[in-house]
């Protein structure tokens, strides 16, 4: 009989790779994954506590589970075991058991390779339906990566590569070099392996994960180190793998050879992540950022003569305990002075154990919310710009998904827009004169001509 088992995933996308990571690891134990916990043998929680917000959530979402969970019983339903995984779980580890005694087990960002055994032990250590109550928020001293298995399912051509973890920076806001511990990085020859496993199973756009991406430094298999540049003229070495990226970066970090890379290799794709937080020296500083307004604005001048065409996107924090009008039109004249394709603007959130929590001047939430409001404005004006400057061009699209509408397919652009490809609108056919479908085109590079743009995305017919 197969178990089910359903996860949810918070926050940043190396939790979309370790939840789907979970489910390669449980699959052997026969797990397979399912769309809602209603039926499910193992719920996990992939939390994130970034923002007070989002860590907060994930006690509502237990709260629903629990719900399930009693009701199913009740009824003399199968058992459900409840797993808190990620930052959350890190950061809180056995308090979150105390707060919400439902929860089975936790488990910390680290130690993934060790779920088949914990729920084991959480299902045979639970006693008249009470919880074991198992906690492994540990940093082991061997990696999860060389215990992951292999295989898993892939969804479409374009995956996850988790090539470095961890954060040794310390920006005074964050919860990250906590949760996610030191720096590592994997080394360059397993990467290799598994990018060309992705690629022989019809992977064509890779995204090298990070939570400090570019401070990759993997053994390089002669005794030396690797840097991210490298890794990437490796990766672009592979037959069939058309587009790399990387995520997320930190501008002190951007050296010359991963600079060079967005010159000189074609796949390496014109669109990069580079945050900021701020445009003012004062709060970058209090924010130990370790870079100017400046010294930004230098990498990116860099990065535009060797890529002109180089599409940014970055984070900004307003609010930061501190930030007075000036430092906030600091930030303001900066994001004028780049131009950015994309950006994810937050309030700042006071996260406990951090420095900037305890920080005095604290910025009143409606402050916050002016500044955010006013942000978020010129950032999607830029947005629109950028999308409606694609107006008329032909875009290379490497085609994801069925649209909504039919005769409607989805894909990426190399600026990572979503572009929306009117198939039947289109005058292309396949060599019979037949309109091509889904399959034919799915994992495919088309070329398409723009006609729409809005906001979030953009629209078009494959080019003759
Ligand atoms: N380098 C990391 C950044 C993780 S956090 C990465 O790999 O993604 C993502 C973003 O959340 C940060 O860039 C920052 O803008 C925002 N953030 C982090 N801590 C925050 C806090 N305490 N309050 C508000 N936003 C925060
Ligand atoms: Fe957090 Fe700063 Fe590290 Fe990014 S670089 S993960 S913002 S500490
Ligand atoms: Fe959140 Fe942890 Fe990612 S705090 S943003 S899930 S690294």
């Amino acid at each position: 009989m197969k178990k089910k088992l359903f996860i949810k995933t918070y926050g940043c996308q190396m939790n979309v790779y370790d939840s789907n990571r979970m489910a390669d690891v449980m699959k052997p134990h026969g797990y397979e994954t399912v769309e809602s916990p209603d039926e499910a043998d193992l719920v996990v929680l992939n939390t994130c506590h970034i923002r007070e917000k989002a860590a907060e959530k994930v006690y509502s979402d237990v709260g629903r589970i629990r719900m399930i969970k009693e009701e199913r019983c009740a009824a003399g339903g199968a058992e459900m075991t409840i797993a808190v995984a990620g930052c959350v779980a890190q950061a809180e580890g056995a308090e979150m058991m105390k707060r919400a005694p439902v929860i089975d087990l936790v488990l910390g960002p680290q130690t993934y390779h060790r779920l088949p055994e914990l729920v084991r032990s959480a299902e045979a250590g639970r006693k008249n339906g009470k919880p074991a109550h198992l906690l492994d928020t540990e940093f082991p001293s061997e990696s999860k990566f060389d215990f992951l298995p292999e295989e898993s399912d892939l969804q479409g051509p374009a995956a996850f590569l988790a090539v470095q973890e961890g954060c040794d920076k310390f920006c005074t806001f964050c919860v990250v070099p906590y949760t996610r511990g030191a720096e590592y990085s994997r080394p360059v020859a397993d990467l290799m392996k598994e990018a060309r496993r992705l690629v022989s199973k019809g992977v064509r756009d890779i995204t090298l994960l990070g939570q400090n991406v570019n401070a990759y430094h993997g053994d390089d298999g002669n005794g030396g180190t690797g840097s991210l540049g490298g890794l990437i003229r490796s990766l672009a070495e592979i037959d069939g793998l058309a587009r790399i990226r990387y995520t997320t970066s930190h501008p002190t970090d951007m050296d010359d050879a991963l600079i060079s890379a967005h010159r000189d290799v074609a796949a390496c794709m014109p669109y990069l992540h580079l945050p900021v937080q701020s445009g003012s020296d004062r709060i970058l500083a209090a924010m130990n950022r370790k870079h100017t307004a400046e010294s930004y604005l230098d990498v990116i001048r860099r990065l535009r003569d060797a890529r002109p065409d180089l599409a940014l996107s970055s984070d900004f924090i307003v609010g930061f305990p501190g930030e007075k009008d000036e430092d906030f039109e600091a930030t303001m004249a900066l994001v004028r002075e780049v131009g950015y394709a994309q950006s994810f603007s937050f309030k700042y959130s006071a996260r406990p154990g951090t420095p900037a929590s305890v920080m005095p001047f604290q910025v009143p939430e409606d402050v916050k919310s002016e500044r955010l409001a006013a942000l978020q404005a010129l950032l999607s004006e830029q947005q629109l710009a950028f999308n409606e400057a694609c107006l008329g061009k032909t875009l290379e699209v490497l085609v994801e998904r069925p649209g909504k509408r039919p005769g409607e397919l989805v894909g990426r652009s190399p600026y990572l827009q979503a572009v929306h490809i009117d198939v039947t609108g289109s005058d292309y056919t396949l060599d019979e004169g037949t309109v091509p479908t889904y399959s034919d085109l799915m994992g495919q590079m088309v070329r398409v001509e723009i006609r729409d743009a809005g906001p979030g995305n953009l629209r078009g017919v494959i080019a003759a």
